[in-house]
């Protein structure tokens, strides 16, 4: 416990305001530690936690999206966490099965009813998110105000997909295991030796999942970067990710064991990458972009003639529908993010 509050006090003192938790992370203790440490000054946190996944194995209704899910698990956040609202509520993962009317209009009433703020969607396809997002627009229910997915340069696949709805939708995006689960954090790479203290090393099945021979290309090239520059490997994981606003802004949900890996990881906020290692960390880590994104077949709708002489064109230029969209915005300011 004194661990976590020092954890928090050095995130407060950096100015940062905005904590992730969820209603089954360490089956609750954590949104209890969470409460206690945030009590003194709960007005200046912007507080998230999740519902969805199941907290009592043999009970199929203490899990999923549903009303009656919702319902129960929210108040149980409420109470571990000693408040009487959550910042931002999250859906943890889409459960495939509850209809999307059902879950925006048990958030929408969540939101009403003043125990929760802003609520997001986390863990769930495009389509789903892009379904419900419209769904609330047109019959004047909450919004999602953010999307939280895994992000990091060892997980790039949400940039086919997600990343480009997020910008249309205007979601802010918060990246989960923005350094791989600490893969990126200097401690791993081909060239070093395995430690055995991390959470990599002690998780089950945990390390056959991350070190595969391009998680640590990719890590070799950060751990490069960051030697040239004098920087930490965490810092120039976290830069990166803090570079990629092409779409939508990303916002590292960083995770510390201790308080000097947070010191370390927030002086990402002062780590501009340049061009030339933008490129280097690209050339290694990029993805395969997948269809429709690489059909070629897409030229075809301009081929016969230009933008230019196009009689829907105007003397501004094209237009695109997320410039078309209506300005919504949430009042909640998170944490600091570089650029
Ligand atoms: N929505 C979801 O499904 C979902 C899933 C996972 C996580 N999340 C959220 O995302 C948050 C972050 O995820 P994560 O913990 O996996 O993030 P991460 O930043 O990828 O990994 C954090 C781990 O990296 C190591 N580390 C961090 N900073 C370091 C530094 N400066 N130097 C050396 N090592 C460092 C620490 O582990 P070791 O010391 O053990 O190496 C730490 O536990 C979670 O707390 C949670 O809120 C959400």
């Amino acid at each position: 416990m004194q661990e976590c509050a020092r954890i928090v006090d050095a995130f407060a003192a950096a100015g940062g305001n905005f904590i992730d938790t969820s209603n089954r992370y360490t089956d609750g203790a954590s949104e209890r530690i969470v409460g206690e440490l945030v009590a003194a000054d709960r007005a200046r946190w912007v507080l998230s936690t999740k519902y969805a996944l199941n907290t009592r194995p043999d009970d199929p209704n203490a899990g999923g999206s549903h009303r009656k899910n919702l319902v129960q698990a929210l108040d149980a956040s409420l109470r571990r966490l000693g408040t009487d609202y959550i910042d931002l509520y999250w859906i943890h993962v889409w459960d495939v099965l509850t209809p999307v009317e059902e879950v925006m209009r048990a958030l929408d009433d969540a939101v009403r009813s003043g125990k929760v703020l802003y609520v997001g969607i986390s863990d769930a396809p495009a389509w789903i998110v892009a379904q419900a997002v419209t769904l609330a627009d047109e019959r004047g229910w909450t919004r999602f105000s953010a999307l939280q997915v895994p992000y990091a340069l060892t997980a790039r696949d949400v940039e086919r997909e997600l990343l480009p709805m997020a910008g249309a939708l205007e979601l802010t995006v918060t990246a989960w295991s923005p350094l791989g689960g600490g893969l990126l954090s200097g401690r791993y790479g081909s060239d070093r030796e395995r430690p055995q203290d991390t959470r990599i090393a002690t998780a089950p099945g945990y390390s056959d999942l991350m070190l595969t021979e391009r998680k640590l290309a990719i890590a070799d090239v950060v751990n490069r970067v960051a030697a040239q520059r004098g920087a930490s490997s965490a810092q120039v994981a976290i830069a990166w990710l803090c570079s990629r606003r092409q779409h939508a802004p990303v916002i590292p949900i960083v995770g510390a064991r201790r308080p000097e890996q947070l010191r370390d990881t927030l002086g990402a906020l002062d780590v501009e990458l340049t061009a030339d290692e933008l490129a280097a960390l690209e050339q290694v880590s990029a993805i395969e972009p997948g269809f429709p994104s690489n059909f070629g077949g897409r030229a075809l709708a301009y081929a016969t003639r230009s933008i230019a002489s196009s009689p829907t064109a105007t003397s501004s230029g094209p237009t695109c529908l997320r410039h078309r969209a209506r300005a919504r915005g949430s009042g909640a300011r998170t944490a600091p993010c570089p650029a």
